[in-house]
């Protein structure tokens, strides 16, 4: 099987830039399956830290190819942006990044829209990243959207104008906001020469002839399940299928070539903007995870939310896509607590689940949290599963029981090398 699986299990930022980053190097692909510019993936080397939103995590490991798949939507501002990122630190990115003529574009109309939107709701708001996610996969899945590889249509200009003013009369519908549309229109405008220099591919013919060359490759998620459309936490979710099954639409691969499904926990657990989190701290302790975890969103800069891992979404999530390997992230963040806790089932109305209901946002759900010692010790010098102190492998195996699914990483820092394998991981 020729495509193996990264994806984050929880609500998003769970360490993927990281692990895909460290992984990349023995894989020929990294593709990019979903989401868009609201996605924040943050690499460490060299002493030097890089924020990636579109482009794929294995773009700085030299000679990789690296694919903006058909499901991703791209915003040719930020795609500018990251692009001459990568120019600063020298990164020969030419020929080695495509996109696939069938990803869609963000106009900045859609994020005026989303703009518009999430300010009429209020209280009710998602909490959306205002990156035009949504109103662009609305415009796609409704019939009406523009992709990569109408930009040299001759058509584009009438295109561009119709998908513009029908914006324009549905923002109308909304109380006004602060958008400056010309300023960013021209912005737009001048960005889009530059993805047009991209090589661009007809992505799904492209992946299909590398599998059948034998080359192996990486799938990039975003987000993470509990933001999936369809699984998340509904109506407090991103608007793309962030799941295993997202690759095959995303990419154009048939389900029959997925290999490993690796699946990144944080030891603990973040969600930014609103909607349900069950295991949610309030108080000094989900001050802590957030401050000793720097827990700040890479994308928009707002504080996460923090709280105990939580199985019982785990375990949903896992079961979703399909998870053959865990990697648990961010474990030394932990490592100056006395007690840890994991939330092994929900009380809801005085009943015991491990099941999670229908709906998170409309019930009371009170977590019942089993507690373990913390091993109070740096494992900044820890290199091997064996050397890490016995009660963080207690941790780690306890894990590995209620989930029932093998560890086989765990990350001990920000940077690339500072994560502990336990067994071999690529397959594909
Ligand atoms: P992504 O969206 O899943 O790629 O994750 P983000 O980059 O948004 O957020 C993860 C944050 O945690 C980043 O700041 C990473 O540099 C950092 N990080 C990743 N792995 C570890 C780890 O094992 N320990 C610590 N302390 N930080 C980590
Ligand atoms: P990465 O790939 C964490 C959240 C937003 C909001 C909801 C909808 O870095 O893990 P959207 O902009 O998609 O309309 O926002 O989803 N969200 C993320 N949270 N990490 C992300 O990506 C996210 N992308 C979107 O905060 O609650
Ligand atoms: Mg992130």
């Amino acid at each position: 099987m020729a495509v193996d699986v990264i994806l984050g299990l929880q609500w998003g930022d769970e360490g993927k830039g990281k692990i895909v980053d460290y992984l990349a190097n023995q894989y020929d692909i990294v593709a990019r399956f979903q989401g868009g510019p609201n996605a924040g993936h943050t690499l460490k080397f060299d002493g030097k830290k890089y924020v990636l939103h579109t482009i794929p995590s294995g773009v700085f490991r030299p000679n990789l190819l690296n694919l903006i798949g058909n499901g991703v939507v791209i915003d040719p501002i930020t795609l500018q942006k990251e692009l001459e990122s990568l120019e600063a630190a020298e990164v020969d990115y030419k020929d080695r990044l495509l996109v696939s003529r069938k990803a869609h574009l963000i106009l900045p109309t859609h994020r005026y829209l989303d703009a518009a939107s999430e300010n009429a709701k209020g209280k009710e708001k998602i909490g959306s990243t205002l990156k035009g996610i949504g109103p662009t996969y609305m415009d796609k899945t409704g019939r009406n959207g523009l992709r990569v590889g109408d930009l040299t249509s001759p058509n584009f200009e009438r295109k561009y104008q119709a998908l513009r003013q029908k914006h324009l009369h549905l923002a109308g519908l909304y109380p006004k906001v602060d958008f400056d549309i010309e300023a960013e229109e021209k912005k737009w405008l001048a960005s889009i020469e530059v993805l047009k220099g991209l090589k661009t591919v007809d992505g799904e013919y492209f992946i299909n002839k590398q599998i059948k060359a034998g080359k192996k490759i990486l799938a990039e998620g975003a987000q993470g399940s509990m933001l999936d459309i369809d699984f998340g936490t509904y109506p407090f979710v991103t608007s793309s299928n962030t799941v295993t099954a997202g690759v095959c639409v995303g990419l154009g691969v048939a389900p029959s070539q997925i290999g490993e499904v690796i699946g990144i926990t944080k030891a603990y657990c973040t969600r930014v903007g609103s909607g349900p989190f069950p295991t949610e701290l309030f108080d000094e302790q989900g001050e802590f995870l957030r401050k000793e975890g720097a827990e700040f969103g890479a994308t928009t800069g707002r504080p996460r939310r923090c709280g105990w891992i939580d199985i019982p979404q785990l375990n949903y999530t896992i079961m979703v896509n399909g998870v053959t390997q865990l990697v648990v992230t961010k474990i030394d963040v932990l490592n100056q607590l006395e007690t840890l806790q994991a939330a092994t089932a929900y009380n809801i109305n005085g009943e015991e689940h491990t099941q999670l209901p229908y709906d998170l946002c409309d019930v009371e759900i009170t977590p019942i949290l089993k507690a373990y010692t913390g091993w109070k010790a740096s494992l900044d010098d820890v290199t091997t599963f064996e050397d890490m102190p016995t009660e963080a492998k207690s941790y780690v195996e306890a894990l590995e029981k209620l989930l029932n699914v093998p560890i086989t990483m765990i990350s001990t820092g920000p940077e690339r090398n500072k994560l502990i394998t336990r067994a071999l991981v690529a397959t594909a």
